[in-house]
């Protein structure tokens, strides 16, 4: 059904484009200052290497040979039970799920960029009001920008595979890395560079708790986009012959190097001119344009660049999120692509609305359930949940359903002599982790 390919570039870059995004700037930085840094980084630099990346290739490997929607990949891919299997494509409901914050996310970030243009808080304090306002009392701005961010994604989404992602991934991906190169080496110049690298690096283990592995492996999945089907319904459309491998080392290696750039960058900044590694969400909009205004103007041209280059990623991402979906209803409805994606789109954004409310002083209580509310909610089912719940699904399925033959066809060549490792720790090493980190979810262990 599908005639429209990514190019190799347009893959890696769509792929990365989606595994880019406010995880690495926005959220990474700020769970590593929660859990101490250095030993947090390294427990999620373990887990992206020894079960992102081979969940990553697994991924790839049912999209390509499926090459339909997450749940009819499943479906014709599976030996026997192709009824049940089929359900293991509605990971791709996760990523809808996830856009019902991340869409609000982003029009805070679209709301920086112009306020950055004229005015930084002078301080900590100030910076914190402002945020606080907005993100508690301002409904119609927080309206305004998620209804610009829904346009946007929606417009791209319509304008499919070829016309829309990977012409927006083609263009936005080297932009976002240009800024942040260039943000990243002004960093390495000031003194507190240092500071930075040994805050990311060196390691305090009394901050490792199972809590912080738990989120370290959520992350990591969260980052990579695993678990949901967005590299899964990239992949369908990948180009006859491509090599996963190293398709899926670029996007592991783009996405781990962005995380890492960024997070000196802004920890760098906050030790320089701030007031060190803050923690918590409001990294980024509280403690980061402080920073920025210490710098004078040129903190308003890095504050703008900044923000815009989080918005990219931002929405190289989204289109990932609701794609598969959007994919989902072409191929087992017939639908249209046009009434697909706004379908898909009007999900997220009134679903949406109800999360930004639930920040609102007046409805707070309204939307709050056991100390999470409806926003906090969303983020943890689906992040903390939903994807390592997917990313089993798939371990399993590729390790023990689909024919090994069928898999030592496309992959040995590819992996080589890695190919057992690789097989094992499907198999074995991933479902059982993603099984602990579920037990300890749910205060079993
Ligand atoms: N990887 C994205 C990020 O780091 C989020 C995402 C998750 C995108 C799952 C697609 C699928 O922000």
């Amino acid at each position: 059904m599908k005639i429209a390919r990514f190019s190799r570039i347009g893959f890696i870059l769509a792929a990365a484009g989606s595994a880019v995004g406010l995880g690495n700037i926005w959220k990474f930085p700020y769970i590593a200052g929660e859990y101490g840094g250095g030993a947090f980084v390294l427990v999620y630099l373990f887990t992206v290497l020894l079960i992102g990346f081979s969940i990553m290739i697994a991924e790839m490997l049912i999209g390509y040979l499926g090459r339909r929607d997450t749940v009819t990949s499943f479906e014709e891919l599976a030996p026997v039970n192709k009824h049940l299997w089929k359900f293991g494509g509605f990971q791709a409901l996760a990523g809808l799920f996830i856009m019902i914050f991340y869409s609000v996310v982003i029009g805070w970030i679209l709301h920086y960029i112009v306020t950055s243009l004229t005015t930084l808080p002078a301080n900590v304090k100030e910076a914190e009001a402002t945020f606080t306002y907005m993100l508690h009392s301002d409904i119609w701005t927080q309206l305004l920008y998620h209804t610009i961010s829904f346009v946007w994604i929606t417009y791209i989404l319509t304008k499919g595979i070829k016309g829309g992602i990977e012409k927006m991934n083609l263009v936005l991906m080297p932009m976002l890395m240009i800024i942040l190169a260039g943000m990243f080496l002004y960093a390495t110049t000031l003194g507190a560079f240092s500071q930075a690298v040994e805050f990311m690096f060196s390691p305090d283990w009394s901050k490792i708790d199972s809590n912080a592995f738990v989120v370290a492996v959520g992350h990591a999945f969260f980052t990579l986009s695993l678990g949901m089907g967005a590299i899964m319904t990239y992949s369908a459309s990948m180009e006859k012959g491509s090599n996963l491998v190293k398709n899926a080392f670029w996007v592991v290696f783009l996405d781990t190097s962005i995380a890492i750039v960024a997070g000196l960058m802004l920890f760098t900044f906050l030790y320089q001119y701030g007031s060190g590694p803050a923690k918590g969400p409001g990294l980024v909009f509280i403690s980061l344009p402080a920073a920025f205004y210490e710098m004078g103007i040129l903190g308003n041209v890095f504050a703008v660049l900044f923000f815009i280059a989080l918005a990219f990623a931002g929405l190289t991402s989204s289109v990932s999120l609701v794609e598969p979906m959007v994919q989902y209803f072409i191929d087992r409805f017939s639908w249209s692509r046009l009434r697909a994606s706004i379908l898909m789109g009007l999900f997220f954004y009134l679903v949406g609305i109800v999360a930004l409310l639930s920040n609102i002083d007046d409805y707070k209580e309204l939307l709050t359930w056991g100390g999470k509310n409806f926003f906090d909610w969303v983020d943890y089912v689906t992040a903390a949940i939903m994807l390592p719940v997917g990313g089993f699904i798939m371990a399993v399925f590729v390790g023990f359903i689909m024919p090994k033959e069928q898999i030592e066809s496309v992959m040995k060549p590819q992996l080589k002599w890695a190919f057992d490792t690789w097989y094992f720790s499907l198999r074995y090493i991933t479902p059982v982790a993603m099984f602990v980190v579920l037990l300890s979810l749910m205060g079993v262990i």
